[in-house]
């Protein structure tokens, strides 16, 4: 099948769909590739670059009329005749919002993958835009914020005096915010978030920021987004965000409830408590705003020296990146969909990530997918709502409780009966192993068992060398003549090498995952 790569019409689109890389992956799946000509040029990519990775340059026509046409934005409604009756259109398509566009396009018998649609499961996000996208905004808001912020972000000390770190408060910590975090903390800035899922906390943190909760509980839908927060929530974040925005020097704003309009964080009178020069970035002035004042698309600066950037096109401002994770979110898609990679689509409506994205299909429109659960989610507050369900459930308990208990029992019963009959009838130097084994286990359980999850790399190295020690003690024992010691030699120098060659491997892994290319 061919994919057609088109030309970007939108006004300051920089992307494009494939990049020279994606080209070589996607002939690897067994497709040919057409590009139009120039679509390349706003992420510096030449018609050249194309051709070098084995794709085809064509003409706007001949990338429209492919088997699969592959856009960074929807086209037109009345782009749709473009495509050719049969085709597959691979775009974001905002199918919530654009059911004339899906009906157009089913009408036209041409299948559509809206890649703003798929599920936010952890097997989906390697073709998860939003996600690609909005961690490269997140990123660039704090590159916006510095360059119109008037000071260093890392505090110095100088010659010339002390320089102190700037502020920044981050609201929202999902992805466009967990990445703004990691890029304001790299520059050296104190940063601060917050979320109405206490979940992130952690994440926060370990992206160097300091999560400031708002304790008010929040409920959660079924998908693990936050809904709508409660008044009660409210009126305490907006005491935070007064209390902040009087403090810091930078607020990023990515605060989003899927299918709302943004809700309005930042007030006219927390802008008008911020210090001259302060910058504020509302990632989601698209979505009407998470601050009073923001202006789509501009760059407004208050009356007390205030400036908010409304950028909605963040991820178009990087657009070599953009498109490279933009094109392999889209190569990503390919695979899963051609099982044989023998550049043909079979489309599996059985599963939740084809089906999810899967907009139209055959002349049906199949919007929306029936709902994903997502491991993020809480367990569903059934059990309150039907109190014989919690009873019932509360006898399992105690019924589990009680043979656990009892299996407990039995098992100390049979190691003492064990330890007396070797007391009794084994030589005094097994015994004395014996006790050492024992008494290592217990303290090893103890003491491994409250190690730090963070620790637990060093601690791997640490039963390595004792799997060394294992293997130095069986390998000795191999000269004896007895069998079962022969035996037991060689299943404890087998068991300590798997460790031992298995930790290398594992570890060998994990360093290569922070090697730069
Ligand atoms: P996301 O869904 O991953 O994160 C949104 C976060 O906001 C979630 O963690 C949610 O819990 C939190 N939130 C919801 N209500 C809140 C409240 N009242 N107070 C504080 N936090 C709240 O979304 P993602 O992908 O990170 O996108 C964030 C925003 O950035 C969206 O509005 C998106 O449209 C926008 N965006 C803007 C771009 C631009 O160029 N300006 C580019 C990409 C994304």
């Amino acid at each position: 099948m061919l994919i057609g790569v088109t030309r970007e019409t939108r006004p300051g689109e920089t992307r494009v769909a494939a990049t020279p890389a994606t080209v070589r992956q996607l002939t690897g799946l067994g497709y040919d590739v057409v590009i139009e000509s120039g679509a390349g040029a706003g992420s510096n990519i030449t018609d050249e670059a194309y051709t070098r990775a084995g794709a085809a340059i064509g003409t706007a026509e001949e990338a429209w009329r492919a088997d699969l046409v592959f856009r960074v934005n929807a086209p037109e409604l009345v782009e749709v005749e473009r495509l050719k009756e049969g085709a597959t259109l691979v775009a974001p398509l905002a199918p919530a919002a654009n059911g004339s566009l899906l009906t157009a396009l089913a009408a036209h018998k041409v299948d559509a993958f809206a890649m703003d649609a798929v599920p936010r499961i952890s097997r989906a996000q390697s073709l998860d835009i939003l996600s690609s996208q909005a961690n490269i905004a997140g990123y660039r808001a704090v590159i916006e914020a510095a360059h119109h912020f008037g000071r260093f972000f890392t505090g110095q000390v100088t010659a010339a005096g002390k320089v102190p770190p700037a502020k920044v408060l981050v609201a929202g910590a999902g992805v466009a915010g967990l990445a703004a975090i990691g890029a304001a903390a790299s520059l050296g800035a104190v940063v601060r978030a917050t979320d109405p899922r206490p979940e992130v906390a952690d994440q926060v943190k370990s992206l160097g920021g300091a999560y400031l909760p708002v304790d008010v509980e929040v409920e959660q839908s079924a998908d693990g987004y936050a809904r709508a927060t409660s008044e009660a929530y409210d009126r305490r974040a907006a005491e935070i965000y007064s209390e902040q925005a009087a403090d810091v020097d930078i607020i990023i704003t990515t605060a989003l409830i899927p299918g709302r309009p943004a809700p309005r964080l930042i007030t006219a009178a927390d802008i008008a408590s911020m210090k001259p020069g302060s910058v504020v970035v509302d990632m989601a002035a698209a979505q009407g705003g998470n601050v009073e004042g923001t202006v789509e698309d501009q760059v407004v600066t208050t009356g007390n020296g205030v400036t908010i950037i409304g950028y909605t096109d963040l991820p178009a401002r990087l657009p070599a990146q953009s498109s490279q994770l933009y094109g392999t979110n889209l190569v990503n898609l390919m695979k899963l969909v051609t099982p044989a990679k023998d550049g043909r689509i079979v489309v599996d409506l059985e599963d939740a990530v084809q089906r999810g994205l899967t907009v139209v299909h055959q002349g049906d429109v199949l919007w929306p997918p029936p709902p994903v659960q997502v491991s993020a989610a809480p367990a569903a507050d059934t059990e309150a709502k039907e109190p014989g369900k919690t009873e019932g459930k509360a006898a399992g308990a105690e019924k589990k409780k009680l043979s656990a208990t009892a299996a407990k029992a039995a098992l100390v019963g049979t190691g003492s009966l064990a330890l007396f009959l070797l007391n009794a009838f084994a030589p005094s130097e097994i015994t004395q192993h014996f006790t050492v084994l024992t008494l290592a286990v217990v303290v090893g359980f103890y003491v491994i068992g409250h190690v730090h999850h963070a620790l637990h790399t060093p601690l791997m190295s640490v039963t390595n060398a004792i799997s060394g020690i294992v293997v130095v003690g069986a390998l000795l024992q191999l000269t004896g003549t007895d069998n079962v010691v022969l035996v037991l030699a060689g299943v404890a120098t087998l068991l300590a090498s798997i460790n031992i060659f298995g930790g290398f491997a594992v570890t060998r892994r994990m360093l290569s995952m922070f090697r730069k290319a």
